[in-house]
């Protein structure tokens, strides 16, 4: 067990540890605190040093029965359904996955232990990309079913008395045992000397994978009374689709050529992308959050690419 670590031989439980986001953060909060336990719901994984557990979230009495018999001391809560195209579709599941998915946490917590830190993600489209950069406590005002799904679930979490929403902006990273980041796509695209068409005019404040796992902690290890509310987390630059293509190709040493500027306009469904959903991240700031700039983040997930390479 790390010395620093408050929380003894209890679990810290991350739903969702299947998913992009979930497995990076579970296989390093497993190096802080050796009690990580992790779910799945379709794609089981294996974690060195992490439990992992199936749990369906829509299903409330089985949530309920994992967090009575586990005892989490935290809860970090990223399982939802995450496609936005899928969420359009098909509204009914959506709002399982993740509306109801998240009343079944909050209930789970109020029956066993009121007083656990809960942090549940949400999203930087939560907004309507009309008035960035966003505080924590600007207008909401989501174009997309994914976004008002992801909104209407964040006051459930607020009702526990340690209760954090942890907004993300686009996350990227090397990609994990079962997922990729949008990185992976444009490597390939690029690698391959494919069209790679990127929006011209949409930007956000991309988050390196890693820098989540590191507010998640920080937010944990805060004194109690100042876990509750909402979060921010966004990466230090503001760049547009294009630009992170650009960067991108710069860095990985890839050709540019194969991309295309692009507008919203141009693309069906283009009227629910929001435009400009950057993030400010004051909150976070004032807990001395640092996140890594874009070039960085990318030198570092070639260092990783290049390991896992040398190392098939
Ligand atoms: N990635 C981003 O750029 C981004 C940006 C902003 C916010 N977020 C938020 O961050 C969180 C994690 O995102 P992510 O990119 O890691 O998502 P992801 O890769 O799509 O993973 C989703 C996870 O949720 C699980 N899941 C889906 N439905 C479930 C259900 N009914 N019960 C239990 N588990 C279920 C999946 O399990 P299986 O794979 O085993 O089926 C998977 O582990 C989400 O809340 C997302 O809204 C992500």
């Amino acid at each position: 067990m790390s010395a620093s670590s408050p929380f003894a031989d209890r679990f810290i439980l991350v739903t969702g540890a299947s998913g992009f986001v979930g497995e990076h953060l579970v296989r390093r909060l497993v190096r802080r605190h050796s009690a990580v336990a992790g779910t799945f719901l379709s794609n089981p994984v294996s974690i060195d040093g992490v439990v992992t557990v199936p749990l369906d979230a829509t299903d409330g009495p089985a949530f309920s029965r994992l967090i009575r018999d586990m005892r989490p001391a935290a809860i970090v809560h990223c399982a939802a359904q995450t496609n936005t195209n899928w969420c359009e579709d098909n509204p009914h599941e959506a709002r399982l996955a993740i509306v109801n998915a998240t009343a079944n946490l909050v209930t789970a917590v109020f029956e066993r232990a009121p007083d656990t830190p809960v942090i549940a993600f949400s999203t930087d489209l939560v907004f309507d990309g009309q008035s960035a950069p966003y505080v924590e406590d600007a207008a909401p005002g989501p174009l997309n079913a994914y976004g008002k799904l992801k909104l209407e679930a964040e006051p459930l979490i607020l009702t526990l008395p340690r209760g954090m929403v942890l907004r993300s902006a686009l996350v990227y990273g090397p990609p994990t045992s079962r997922r990729d980041s949008f990185l992976s796509w444009m490597v390939k695209q690029l690698a391959n000397w494919d069209d790679l068409g990127l929006f011209e005019d949409e930007w956000r404040t991309p988050v390196f994978v890693d820098d989540l796992e590191d507010a998640v902690w920080r937010l944990l290890t805060v004194p109690a009374a100042e876990q509750s509310g909402i979060f921010h987390a966004g990466g230090p630059d503001r760049l547009s689709r294009i630009e992170m293509g650009r960067r991108l190709a710069e860095v990985f040493g890839l050709p540019e050529q194969p991309i295309r500027a692009l507008l919203r306009s141009d693309v069906h469904r283009g009227h629910l992308r929001a435009s400009d959903v950057s993030l400010s991240c004051g909150r976070l700031r004032a807990v001395q959050w640092n996140p890594t700039s874009f070039d960085n983040g990318l030198q570092e997930c070639l260092r990783r690419w290049s390991a896992l390479r040398s190392t098939s």
